[in-house]
């Protein structure tokens, strides 16, 4: 019985727990414990590991308490976190209670930033936990690597299957659409997905879409498609050139 709980946590972040059968559950990027343990307790569960995405605070900072109190293991690949951590390398797997995570590098908003992809053989679940690489409808800033790691990244989650879904580290979802329709105002489809996401804010409701709607409507994975570039006019250029002007134009809207 797998079941993806979202909370809402600090300022606009999302944490996940992920419980994958009636006593265990994984968690990701907590960056508080309180509304998490809430979640626990109140469930009666008990937590397996805790995965960390990068070491921003926001996406950590809950974990070092909720390692004392359930004694589980922290994944994670990068030195920077405080908390002792199991360090995975890239495309290596852990397996636990029937599921299956692998660890992708997805380096470019931060050097050590990786992302999660869980197989829920059971349920036929997948979903991809993405930190601060691909949000809905965007995708994180870029501190610490160039544009073309960042786009690289973001194609690598992009080629995961389709019915794949994507839960980030932030909501920020409202000004990626308001974004992509200030570039592109024709997109009928953006425009549909924008009144969606409204109306799950209004219903406090997360909104969690899946790669293809991604693929379809996520305006820096479509960065090389002929409407973006035409709009840009950067129709002959590499596309981690094209990725860097929507990514510097997001940067100031
Ligand atoms: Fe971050």
């Amino acid at each position: 019985m797998g079941k993806l709980i979202t909370i809402p946590a600090l300022f606009d972040n999302y944490i996940y727990i992920y419980r994958y059968d009636d006593r265990e559950a994984f968690v990701v990027d907590p960056g508080e414990s309180r509304a998490v343990i809430k979640v626990l307790r109140a469930q009666n569960l008990s937590l397996r590991a805790i995965l960390i995405t990068h070491h921003h605070a926001d996406h950590c900072g809950g974990a070092e308490q909720m390692q004392k109190l359930f004694n589980c293991d922290i994944i994670a690949a990068s030195k920077r976190i405080a908390t002792p951590n199991c360090s995975v390398k890239d495309h290596q797997k852990v397996s636990f209670g029937g599921i299956s995570i692998e660890a992708i590098f997805t380096p470019g908003h931060t050097s050590d930033s990786v992302s999660y992809y869980m197989t829920d053989q059971q349920m036929g679940e997948k979903v991809i936990f993405t930190g601060d690489t691909l949000f809905t409808g965007g995708c994180g800033r870029v501190f610490e690597c160039d544009m073309a790691t960042m786009y690289n990244s973001l194609c690598k989650l992009s080629s995961l299957p389709d019915d794949t879904l994507v839960c980030t580290g932030h909501n920020y979802t409202l000004e990626n659409y308001r974004f992509s329709l200030n570039i592109e105002p024709d997109n009928e489809l953006v425009r549909d997905c924008l009144k969606k996401a409204l109306s799950q804010e209004e219903q406090d409701e997360p909104y969690i879409t899946n790669m293809a709607q991604e693929k379809k409507t996520n305006i820096f994975l479509r960065s090389d498609t002929l409407e973006i570039r035409s709009i840009l006019k950067m129709q002959d250029v590499d596309v981690a050139k094209v990725f860097s002007e929507l990514r510097k134009k997001k940067d100031s809207f």
